[in-house]
């Protein structure tokens, strides 16, 4: 089976059990954010265990179900969880999910997270809005074959997530009068946290804010030229920032859950000011 049979067996499955549904906008959901699923309208749920070729998550909070339904009035599919490349999973299993559903009909993606903020007066609870990102992690999933029925060999990462989509969400958090930040992601691949040194190069390279995903996606999307956009909730400081306290991934789960709310309601006030460009 190629990794094209794969993607499309997970299509017919989806097909299967939602007949003549076609989202436009993909979404998928960081950790402890789980709760935004809810701002979905006549939601159907499809679980990963369902669907073939889609990975299991392992971390808790994620509930591995895909949500398809109405989101400010556009169709959308909701991937509630992701497979991380730390779990072990191969890098074509960690971007599988997101290349369904651009063959499912979605030509936008939203791409959230839980970050590490590396600058003091972004703390947690903010959200950022993604500008660009850094991948210094030596890992790409788009090593190997190339896959041409997706797209070409050598993609252009300029414009990586969406100026158009970004003033969208920019519009969108003024319209609710949310406080968005802007900068820079920067993907390091854990599963342990960074040390404080790490943190400081970080910051010198231009990241603002640090997590373990996100960057894998973005490039496959990129690959099938497909619009993207990133949003990061500020869960912590980074590490030997603040007060130096140690980094739980608990504190993580914990303030990320609070800041769901926040999140889906720019979802939806995006979904409706963005969906003419879908
Ligand atoms: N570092 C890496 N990933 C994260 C962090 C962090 O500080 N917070 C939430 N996810």
């Amino acid at each position: 089976m190629t990794e094209i049979d794969r993607i499309d067996a997970a299509v017919a499955a989806i097909q299967a059990a939602a007949p003549g549904f076609r989202p436009l906008l993909g979404i998928v959901l960081g950790s402890g954010l789980d709760a935004c699923a809810e701002a979905i309208t006549d939601p159907v749920d499809i679980s990963y265990a369902d669907i073939p070729g889609f990975p299991k998550p392992a971390v808790d909070s994620h509930a591995g179900r895909l949500r398809l339904g109405s989101l400010g009035g556009v169709p959308v599919a909701m991937l509630r969880g992701r497979a991380h490349a730390y779990e072990g999973h191969p890098m074509a299993d960690v971007v599988r999910p997101v290349r369904t559903l651009v063959r499912l009909g979605c030509n936008a993606v939203v791409l959230t997270n839980a970050a590490g903020s590396l600058r003091e007066e972004v703390g947690p609870g903010r959200l950022m809005a993604i500008a660009d990102h850094i991948n210094w992690s030596g890992q790409n999933p788009l090593t190997g074959p190339n896959l041409d029925a997706l797209g070409a060999r050598f993609i252009d990462m300029t414009t990586a997530y969406d100026p158009g989509l970004r003033g969208h969400l920019a519009a969108a958090a003024e319209g609710i009068g949310l406080d968005l930040a802007e900068g820079v992601y920067f993907w390091y691949p854990g599963p342990s946290f960074e040390t404080p040194a790490e943190i400081r190069a970080f910051r010198t390279l231009g990241a603002d804010a640090v997590g373990m995903s996100t960057v894998p996606e973005c490039i496959a999307l990129r690959h099938m030229g497909v619009k993207v956009a990133g949003i990061s909730t500020i869960t912590n400081l980074a590490a030997g920032m603040g007060a130096g306290a140690a980094l739980d991934h608990a504190d993580v789960m914990t303030t990320g859950a609070g800041m769901a709310m926040d999140l889906a309601r720019l979802l939806t006030a995006f979904a409706g000011i963005a969906a003419d460009d879908l």
